[in-house]
């Protein structure tokens, strides 16, 4: 069993992938050719932003927004503790200090109610992550930033394909940054991202600073990056593009299988009501969580912890002695999270393979804790 099944979707896909990569060998643009720009027309059309930037990682989707926003030395981007490192990663790498804001233990994102009191006068930005895909919970947190003059930037990697009341997620503040690293929901065969904005000063700034600050060839106006969306992975992005409609509604139909099978013996995930999720991860909670997944690795079933350690308690950022208890709800998530098995090509048989294991698993380990 496959903790994400990629060959499955190559074989369904192969013929229009390989069609589509050929094209590209054939015409021989290799960097920012013709699919990069039908791609990001594509996706700006999805989401509803006026732009999309196709850009080198989700990594650098983020960099790029903080560059444009002019976040530097000294400035605070609030962000959740609970995420992928590259959220604090960028943060930091701009000389800017990530001040974390603890989640709401139900959904894993950042908690609104709690963003305020961590506003200062040194406050350049709001970071939400839309963590395992479903979104933060935007209109009050866009609500907080707009009465402090402050922009909202979605860290939206895992969340590609997620609807927040309605709208699509990387459209539901100032700038939203997305990952199409191979085993996201919209995944190329290699590293890829883009970002999202209808603010068309950044989205101008943002597109030099892609290309190394030109804002014509050899003439740099800003220090930028090398920040390109490889023309290949664009390709490739296209053909997946084409039945990632499709795909939503497997994963979300595996979901639902899942929560019906899961209910009982585990804390399935919540998705609440005015969102919907691509499940980038279908992840729950369980008592003795490294016990349950050794047994279930024993057993044959692949899983993964998204993510052990908080970014407040990574040795790099000890230094700002935020120390363990300070954000509990974080770490206790991060003692208790097990991301199973999703992608749109999981069987129903195989789900209920995963959930009768578990409900065995978990039985037992309870049993031997007792
Ligand atoms: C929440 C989050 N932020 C940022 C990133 C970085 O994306 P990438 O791996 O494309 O650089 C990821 C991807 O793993 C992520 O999950």
């Amino acid at each position: 069993m496959q903790f994400i099944d990629l060959k499955a979707q190559y074989r369904k896909l192969k013929s229009d992938i390989d069609s589509r990569i050929q094209t590209v060998l054939d015409h021989g643009q290799y960097i920012l050719g013709p699919e990069v720009a039908e791609l990001e027309d594509r996706l700006a059309a999805r989401t509803g932003a006026k732009h999309c930037i196709g850009c080198a990682s989700g990594t650098d989707a983020l960099l790029m927004a903080m560059m444009a926003l002019e976040i530097g030395s000294g400035d605070e981007v609030i962000t959740s503790p609970f995420t992928f490192f590259a959220t604090g990663e960028m943060i930091a790498l701009l000389g800017a200090v990530p001040v974390f804001v603890d989640i709401d233990p139900e959904t894993y994102n950042i908690d609104p109610v709690r963003i305020e009191a961590a506003i200062t006068p040194r406050t350049k930005a709001i970071m939400p992550v839309s963590l395992y895909g479903q979104c933060a919970d935007f209109d009050p947190i866009n609500e907080i930033a707009a009465r402090h003059g402050i922009p909202v930037i979605e860290d939206a990697a895992q969340s590609f394909g997620g609807t927040y009341k309605g709208r699509e997620s990387g459209n539901l503040s100032t700038i939203g940054c997305t990952s199409f690293f191979p085993s996201k929901p919209l995944g190329c065969y290699g590293d890829g991202g883009a970002i999202f904005t209808s603010d068309d000063s950044l989205a101008r700034r943002m597109l030099e600073l892609r290309n190394h600050g030109q804002d014509r060839r050899y003439h740099h106006t800003s220090i930028g990056i090398n920040g390109r969306l490889d023309t290949i992975q664009a390709a490739i992005l296209l053909a997946k593009l084409d039945v990632f409609d499709e795909e939503l509604a497997a994963r979300q139909k595996a979901a639902a299988t899942y929560n019906k099978l899961l209910k009982d013996p585990v804390q399935a995930p919540v998705v609440r009501d005015g969102y919907t999720s691509p499940y980038a991860q279908y992840t729950i909670e369980v008592d003795d969580r490294d016990a349950v997944q050794q047994a279930l690795q024993r057993a044959g079933i692949p899983t993964a912890v998204h993510y052990p350690v908080p970014l407040h308690l990574q040795p790099v950022f000890r230094h700002m002695n935020l120390g363990e208890g300070g954000f509990p709800l974080s770490e206790r998530a991060g003692e208790r999270v097990l991301s199973l098995p999703m992608h749109p090509y999981l069987e129903a048989s195989q789900i209920v393979q995963i959930a009768e294991t578990l409900r065995r698993v978990v039985a037992d380990v309870t049993t031997v804790t007792k």
